[in-house]
């Protein structure tokens, strides 16, 4: 009989879940962290859950993590009433080498972005499918006032980017989204910089001025940091 050899086959969800349980390590005790969006920080929620009493609390980034945070018995504050968050603990669509991002695929981009700012450590988490060399393929999501949708739609194809309406899809903050396809984004700074300045944008996925501190990787290989 021949011995077996079982490689352990990662999918890309038990990467996700692996990147999220490294952020862990990032959680100091009796803090008020910042949680974000999406399938790999409803890992982290998971993770956060069995925690239970070693934090003080959560700011959320949208009401979809406000109440999965609820539902696990974890409190969840006004970030008015916090200030600022040590850590904040987010996915991501892309990633790049610097630790530039586009987020905003869940929608949330406005909130994660506040908690982005306010946080003192933006500690991203993904499965390694998200690493690119330059980011611009996953479309940048726009929120905008939902007046202003087609006056904005023609800013952003004189930048040069395709806007596509996330038709019958509105934001935590009652606004619609627009996911930009096509826009060059080797300058990812001065692009969402642009972006902000079209009167009626909210704000725009591309998180490049405010990059994260610390990204970690789930990969076939085990969890890689890049800081
Ligand atoms: C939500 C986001 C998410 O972080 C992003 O879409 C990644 O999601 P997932 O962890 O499900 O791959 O920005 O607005």
């Amino acid at each position: 009989m021949y011995g077996s050899h079982e490689e352990a086959i990662m999918t890309q969800d038990d990467k996700k879940k692996a990147a999220a349980r490294a952020a862990l390590e990032y959680v100091a005790d009796n803090a008020v962290i910042g949680v974000g969006t999406g399938s790999t920080a409803n890992h982290f929620i998971e993770l956060l859950a069995t925690l239970r009493g070693r934090i003080e609390g959560t700011v959320a980034s949208s009401e979809a993590t406000a109440a999965r945070l609820r539902r696990h018995g974890i409190p969840v504050y006004d970030l008015n009433g916090v200030g600022t968050v040590p850590v904040y603990v987010d996915g991501a669509d892309e990633a790049d080498r610097n630790l530039r991002l586009v987020k905003g695929g869940g929608g949330a981009l406005t909130r994660e972005k506040i908690l982005a700012a306010a946080a003192e450590k933006f500690v991203c988490v993904a499965d390694d499918s998200k690493l690119v060399a330059v980011l611009g393929k996953f479309p940048v999501p726009v929120e905008v006032i939902p007046m202003a949708r087609s006056y904005v739609a023609r800013q952003v194809v004189k930048l040069g980017g395709n806007p596509i309406w996330r038709d019958g899809f509105v934001t935590d903050n009652g606004n619609i989204v627009l996911d930009v396809y096509n826009l060059n984004l080797t300058d990812p700074a001065a692009v969402e910089a642009e972006l902000n300045q079209i009167t009626g944008v909210v704000t725009n996925g591309i998180f490049a001025r405010r990059p994260a501190d610390v990204l970690i990787l789930g990969t076939d290989g085990g969890v890689r940091t890049i800081t």
